[in-house]
């Protein structure tokens, strides 16, 4: 198997818990709101699509391909309410990309629309970049719509940077880790 594997989180507010086939009925209600998919694409899943698609992510990449799929639930420590989740796709370093030696990882953040600007996704990512840089990984990016501003400052606050680079109409935002 590639790459670290999932482990329990603890933030100020936050706990991020590895992802279970078994969140899928809780979260189908917190992400099951269509403003979520305005920079993302794609359309909230009913319970029974958002089971069968984390039975997926949880079953993990074939061996053979050199990935590893980490997903968290992002849940407030306050009253074990489920807020959104973050997730991070672990691959080897390009051999001409930036971070010399270390895995590389794509990081994504979502946050339930009623528990939007608490500064959540601020303090999910950061604990996920964290947490990335000290498993040795040396190369983390998001990609980010142009018009997605919240998106842009969770990825700046998690100390990511614009690179100027493009995938897929998004800006790609990276920060560099030496061990
Ligand atoms: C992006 C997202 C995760 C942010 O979640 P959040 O928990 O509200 O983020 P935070 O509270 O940490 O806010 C970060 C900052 O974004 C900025 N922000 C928030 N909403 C904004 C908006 N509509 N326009 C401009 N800036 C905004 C603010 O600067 C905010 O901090 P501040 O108000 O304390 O200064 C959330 O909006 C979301 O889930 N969007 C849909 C999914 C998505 O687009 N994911 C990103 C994929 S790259």
């Amino acid at each position: 198997m590639f790459g670290p594997i999932a482990e329990t989180l603890e933030t100020r507010r936050l706990l991020l818990e590895p992802l279970a086939v078994h969140h899928a009925d809780e979260m189908a209600d917190v992400l099951g709101d269509a403003r979520l998919h305005a920079y993302i694409g794609g359309e909230p899943l009913s319970r029974d699509d958002l089971r069968a698609r984390y039975e997926h992510l949880v079953a993990g990449p074939a061996p053979f391909h050199q990935e590893s799929w980490l997903n968290w639930i992002v849940r407030r420590r306050r009253d074990g309410q489920a807020v959104g989740t973050v997730q991070a796709t672990v691959t080897p370093a390009a051999a001409d990309g930036p971070a010399a030696g270390g895995p590389a990882a794509s990081v994504a953040w979502v946050i339930g629309m009623p528990y939007q600007g608490f500064g959540f996704a601020t303090e999910a990512a950061r604990a996920l970049v964290g947490w990335l840089a000290g498993k040795g990984v040396g190369e983390i990016v998001a990609c980010v719509h142009p018009d997605n501003a919240a998106s842009a400052a969770v990825a700046r606050r998690a100390g990511l940077r614009p690179t100027g680079e493009w995938r897929s109409g998004e800006l790609v935002w990276r920060s560099v880790h030496r061990p």
